[in-house]
């Protein structure tokens, strides 16, 4: 599969220190608190299953789904859940769990919905960050790495569902998906 990346922008072992700092950070700022982690299927899943086991105060965790619709370079700003909670998260300190923030659409949509249940607070952890391609503000406590305008995939970030299983983030090579 190296052969479609561009180039590796975080291998294993960044990845894994980085989310080591987060996870110490989270369990310092929620210690004492009901922390309930939310995923975002499926691209979170690595991010998510590697944050969880750096957090070492007592937290819970659910999955949603939802799908975005619009292309790139015009988002509709409509978001359709798939998945939505098992759990309640009424009086929780709701922490989600992302793999990157691009337009921001899909967080700000999610954070809305999510407010409506009345938790004690919420947050965002983001992986990556686009910052330049914000088109709605959203603001995430906890972000791994800010990155540059390019389409990424691995470690749960994909192209047409594949290279989620990528233990490194690269770049995808244009003429993938040209
Ligand atoms: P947003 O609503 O535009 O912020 O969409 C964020 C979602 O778009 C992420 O959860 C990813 O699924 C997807 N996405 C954005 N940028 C990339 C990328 O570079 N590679 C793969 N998926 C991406
Ligand atoms: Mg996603």
């Amino acid at each position: 599969m190296r052969e479609d990346i561009k180039e590796v922008l975080f291998d294993e072992q960044k990845l894994r220190s980085r989310i080591k700092e987060i996870g110490k950070q989270i369990s310092k700022d929620y210690a004492g608190k009901d922390l309930f982690l939310i995923g975002v299927l499926k691209g979170s899943v690595p991010f998510m299953a590697d944050l969880m086991k750096e957090i070492d105060i007592p937290c819970t965790m659910d999955f949603m789904a939802v799908s975005s619709y619009g292309n790139s370079s015009k988002t509709s700003g409509v978001v359709r859940i798939l998945k939505d909670l098992d759990f309640e998260i009424e009086d929780k300190h709701v922490l989600i769990v992302e793999d990157i923030v691009d337009s921001g659409v899909t967080l700000r949509y999610l954070v809305d919905y999510l407010k409506g249940r009345k938790p004690a607070s919420i947050e965002i952890a983001a992986l990556l960050n686009k910052h330049e391609r914000r088109m709605v503000e959203v603001n995430a406590k906890y972000i791994g790495f800010e990155v540059p305008d390019y389409f990424l995939v691995g470690y749960g970030l994909d192209y047409a569902e594949k290279y989620r299983n990528l233990p490194y983030i690269g770049i995808l090579k244009e003429k993938i998906y040209e």
